[in-house]
């Protein structure tokens, strides 16, 4: 079925009725007493490449069969199925900006036939990553040294949205398989604190630059490059040890070379690989060299499992298909604004921060593919913390606030540092099943008052309860598992844009504020010159600063 606003869908038409029928009144704490094999119809076990496996328990959701049912036909409806094999054939589904969407075929490590333009990439991408992986071996060897002979010590990543929230992440989630001795360091804002703290400690001789851009032409990551540059001349003296200490991760050769950075040097990608996805690609390279190349192709290999499992598992059993469709249930139909990820995990401390580039940058659209202004909502506000901090901090808005605000809990079950007998481990864990279930049954009134509270305390203490939660058991935080999760999400966003009939692959809304910051850029310039331009509150707050900054 071709459409245009999801709402004029007959499956978008009867999910509404069923709402407004049932699905507002669900309760899911009887939905379990109907149904005591509730818990094994709505999990689901992916299993990974190396059989290790991740558990997603969907039971505690406000769904039934006949939801689910009705949000199934809305993704055959919404061809769901027909976008996602279009993206798998490299077909130009970024159609505002004519391109493929390809990261699956960067993690193709069974090097099928991915084409796009007709022309196979799974050489190309291959042959990236055995560069990828010659350069970490040398790196983490030893064997490449700097300017004066030393090995390198520090490594020093410089990009911005994907070409750093992905490295960052993944290097911090993996942080056990790091090599000792070597360190990654990121440097992403334009305030000249992040560059300048983060070499305040280094050592020229033995720090290397890696300058992470799709395009080489983000004002923030040249601008640090350059300071970067300038740092290390200030030792090196020499723009010929340039070669040692610079490598460029980017599609752009042409700016590269205008840089100062040997194309020998250079670790290139394709067009049809969005910033956001990019951690696979060449982008990469500070987590292949801190983490290792083998455990890099583990990372690759646990997406591609998650990429399988998604083009080939009917949609009832799909993972990803079935994450989307919640989301889209409690967007549009429950008025949910908002969504929590909240990993019980240390290591995972990065990965919301991660998923708030992926899912809003993807989804923050208001246009749909036949370019109408949707009567719907759209991109979901992704937001969280790892938990257990974030239960002593915004935890009580999700427990007894006014909003519903679906949450998607994550633990692996192994420790990386099981320690004090496993003591930290089983705490972190109790949380993580306390938490989702505390939000599921909460508190009534007549267990409060038997608690022994009385009068105007009563209603204080009372958790509503039915507040919906997926949680995702994992058995170890392992480079495969933590592909697997990216890749989970990657397909979410992917289902939910699909729906929602937008295109998840653009991101013309960060335009407008980088234009208007040139233009006001020059006229920082002079200090003493007042602006006459721009709105009144514009206006009035850079004359302020311009005599502050004076
Ligand atoms: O903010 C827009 C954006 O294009 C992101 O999508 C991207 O990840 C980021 O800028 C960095 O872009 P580049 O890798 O080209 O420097």
């Amino acid at each position: 079925m071709t459409f245009n606003l999801s709402t004029d869908l007959p499956a978008w038409k009867k999910l509404q009725a069923l709402y407004n029928s049932s699905g507002k009144d669900f309760k899911v704490t009887e939905a379990f007493q109907k149904d005591p094999s509730r818990f094994e119809k709505y999990s689901k076990t992916f299993t990974n490449f190396d059989d290790s496996e991740i558990l997603f328990d969907f039971s505690k959701n406000l769904i039934d069969d006949e939801v689910l049912a009705e949000l199934l036909e809305l993704a055959k409806e919404a061809n769901v199925e027909g976008l996602r094999d279009a993206m798998f054939a490299g077909e130009k589904i970024n159609t505002t900006e004519d391109r493929a969407v390809y990261h699956a075929a960067l993690r193709n490590r069974a090097l099928k036939t991915m084409a796009v333009d007709g022309k196979d990439t799974s050489k190309e991408v291959d042959d990236v990553l055995q560069h990828m992986k010659e350069f970490s071996d040398q790196v983490r060897s030893g064997e490449w040294t700097g300017y004066t002979g030393k090995q390198i010590t520090d490594v020093v990543n410089i990009g911005i949205g994907g070409s750093d929230l992905g490295p960052t992440m993944v290097t911090e989630a993996l942080k056990h398989y790091a090599q000792p001795g070597l360190n990654v360091h990121f440097v992403s804002n334009i305030d000249g604190t992040h560059i300048a703290e983060t070499v305040k400690g280094l050592n020229a001789e033995t720090t290397l630059f890696l300058v992470a851009s799709k395009t080489f032409t983000t004002a923030e990551t040249v601008t640090n490059a350059n300071s970067a540059k300038t740092w290390f001349l200030e030792s090196a003296k020499d723009t010929k040890h340039i070669a040692k200490h610079f490598a460029a991760l980017s599609t752009n050769a042409e700016e590269v070379a205008k840089f100062g950075i040997d194309t020998k040097n250079m670790f290139g990608f394709e067009n049809w690989v969005g910033g956001r996805y990019s951690v696979w690609s060449a982008i990469g390279l500070s987590v292949a060299i801190y983490i290792g190349f083998d455990n890099f192709n583990n990372f690759l290999k646990g997406a591609e499992a998650v990429d399988t499992h998604f083009q080939t598992t009917p949609l009832s059993e799909n993972i990803p298909v079935l994450g989307g469709l919640l989301s889209v249930w409690y967007n549009n139909f429950h008025g949910a604004q908002t969504h929590l990820v909240a990993p019980f995990d240390q290591y995972l401390h990065r990965f919301p921060a991660y998923l708030q580039q992926l899912s809003m940058e993807s989804n923050g659209k208001s246009v749909t593919r036949g370019n109408s202004f949707t009567d719907y909502q759209t991109g979901t506000i992704l937001f969280g913390e790892p938990a257990t901090n974030a239960q002593h901090s915004f935890f009580q808005l999700v427990h007894q606030g006014t909003k519903l605000i679906p949450a998607d809990f994550i633990l692996a079950a192994q420790s990386h540092n099981p320690i004090e007998h496993n003591l930290h481990q089983r705490m972190l864990a109790s949380n993580f099943f306390a938490q989702a279930e505390a939000l599921m049954v909460g508190k009534d009134k007549a267990q409060v008052e038997s608690e022994g509270a009385t009068g105007g305390l009563v209603p204080h203490k009372i958790f509503s309860g039915n507040r919906p939660t997926t949680s995702i058991l994992a058995q170890k935080i392992t480079p495969a598992a933590l592909g697997a999760l990216i890749a989970y999400y990657e397909h979410v966003t992917f289902v939910e844009g699909a729906i929602w009939n937008i295109n998840s692959f653009d991101q013309w809304g960060v335009e407008l504020g980088k234009v208007l910051a040139k233009v006001i850029g020059k006229e920082l310039e002079d200090k003493t010159q007042k602006v006459e331009t721009h709105d009144p509150s514009t206006k009035g707050l850079i004359n302020k600063f311009k005599e502050w900054s004076a």
